[in-house]
């Protein structure tokens, strides 16, 4: 297991305290940036650490930005990208499981460090539920993406 991290200067506390996390707890990570509180766009690091996860470099990603929003709008333009915004326990687990969510953003300032190691946590050790409704919609989502969808059933 190998974590894309990526943020913008509104999320590096963020993602420096998953980096703590993900240390300690020998987890792989590859960190695509920003590395300091320079202002810088976040769609830039949207796309280098989305990109690694739909090219199989890495297994799911964290995003971090002031709210969390931008950096997963730019990430969810990249095909294959399911991006989902959290802020409570709760959503951290369901998204792995009905969406199958590959990339996890968080807002700087929206939620403490603590917050968002626990769920960078259960982000990471919840898998995703195989189940006939989940991959049938997840299949729909992709249809939308590659233009291909028809909402006549
Ligand atoms: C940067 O100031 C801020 O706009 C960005 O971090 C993010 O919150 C955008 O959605």
């Amino acid at each position: 297991m190998k974590i894309a991290l990526g943020c913008d200067h509104g999320g590096l506390n963020l993602k420096s305290a998953v980096i703590r996390y993900l240390e300690k707890n020998n987890i792989l990570y590859e960190d695509f940036g920003c590395y300091d509180e320079n202002s810088v766009d976040y769609p830039v690091f949207a796309y280098k650490t989305a990109s690694q996860v739909v090219n199989g470099n890495c297994d799911l990603g964290i995003l971090c930005c002031g709210t969390g929003i931008g950096i997963s709008i730019a990430a969810n333009k990249v095909k294959g990208i399911r991006a989902a915004v959290v802020s409570d326990a709760f959503s951290a687990e369901m998204t792995r499981r009905h969406n199958n969510a590959n990339i996890l953003c968080m807002g700087g300032r929206v939620i403490g460090e603590e917050k968002a190691v626990k769920l960078a946590d259960i982000f990471i050790h919840t898998p995703f539920d195989v189940e006939e409704r989940h991959l049938r919609r997840l299949k729909m989502v992709d249809e939308i993406e590659q233009g291909t969808f028809s909402c006549e059933q």
